[in-house]
């Protein structure tokens, strides 16, 4: 039998970054070589632009399911040397894209019309892209699993109705792609999916998913204070260390504190339980994801000083406020109120 080079149907390509386990897709229309890519990370650039060269591929879109924490895209450089439009859901509102696109919208390349799906939840903005029997799911739904729902106004019932009432009406064959596994696996089903998805399948309640979802306690994704920034702007020109003090420690602030001018706010971005038991005084509390209600009030502000208990929550808040357009902002990115208690500085509970 002879060899197909060309095949009749769509092309998949699945390629892996291994540094953190995510999965990026070429499609490609055989018949007219026109293509996307769907969520590609920016240090497989050569690799990825490598293989368009060698398939022929005519690049259209490079689509995002969501703004990733994990992984800085390749977007907006494979923009300058192909030309495809940056496409992502509306919700997202990422600066200087192509296409921002929302629920039943259709992408065409070739023959075939890829259709978003908006799957809200483990961000706000997630999309799910379906063409010819394939689902590529992003974060929303992963393998037998689903993305975390504690930032990037995720919202861990908002992604259950995602999920249970618009991918699981999908036909139980419909293959599942997702952004990550990392167990090995490459793809799924939406029937594998509702019988033994773990946190979302078995006919699972809305109350149970929500209280797994509480429970979860993950560590913050080891790239997010520079990829979320980095990927609000397709990649490429937001450099958070223009902005980041890497080296702002509580004693630092201990200084700055002792003259404090009116221009000048202390944010402690630990829950109001912990701000309770002593903070530095004066210090006012926002709580860790509720930042984004607070932009207006922190732009008065010539600086607004932040920090927390280890420093991984005020680096969080700093990279969301910054990506929000607040460059005032000063962390203690390494420490935080134990420091100031060990050091005796004064408190205020
Ligand atoms: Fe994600």
């Amino acid at each position: 039998m002879a060899i197909q080079f060309n095949p009749p149907n769509l092309l998949v390509r699945q390629l892996m970054d291994r540094d953190t386990w995510t999965y990026t897709y070429l499609l490609v229309d055989p018949k007219t070589q026109q293509g996307l890519l769907i969520d590609p990370v920016r240090e497989q650039l050569d690799r990825d632009t490598s293989l368009l060269r060698e398939l022929g591929v005519e690049l259209l879109y490079v689509l995002e399911t969501h703004v990733h924490a994990d992984h800085v895209t390749s977007a907006g450089m494979i923009r300058q040397q192909t030309g495809a439009r940056i496409v992502y859901g509306e919700a997202a509102q990422v600066k200087a894209i192509d296409l921002a696109v929302k629920d039943g919208d259709k992408i065409r390349f070739g023959d075939y019309p890829i259709r978003v799906l908006a799957t809200p939840g483990h961000t706000n903005g997630c999309v799910s892209y379906y063409v010819d029997g394939m689902l590529f799911t992003g974060d929303a739904l992963l393998i037998h699993g689903c993305g975390r729902t504690d930032f990037q106004q995720g919202d861990a019932a908002t992604l259950f109705r995602s999920v249970t009432e618009k991918l699981f009406t999908l036909p139980d064959e419909t293959m599942v792609y997702p952004a990550h596994d990392y167990n090995g696996r490459t793809v799924s089903s939406i029937g594998e999916e509702k019988r033994w998805n773990t946190r979302l399948g078995g006919n699972k309640q809305e109350h149970e998913f929500v209280q797994i979802m509480q429970n979860l306690n993950l560590d913050l994704p080891k790239k997010i204070n520079e990829a979320v920034p980095a990927n609000m702007d397709t990649g490429i020109s937001f450099d958070p260390k223009r902005y980041l003090h890497e080296e702002f420690s509580m004693i630092d602030l201990h200084q700055a504190w002792q003259s404090l001018p009116h221009s000048e706010l202390i944010v402690d971005t630990r829950t109001a339980e912990e701000f309770g038991t002593g903070h530095v005084p004066g210090a006012v509390n926002i709580p860790f994801g509720e930042e984004d209600e607070h932009v207006d009030e922190l732009k008065k502000y010539n600086k607004v000083y932040l920090y927390c208990r280890s420093g991984r929550r005020a680096q969080t808040v700093f990279a969301d406020l910054s990506i929000l357009g607040l460059h005032n902002l000063v962390c203690v990115g390494h420490s935080g109120m134990p420091e100031w208690a060990q050091a005796g500085f004064p408190q205020e509970a």
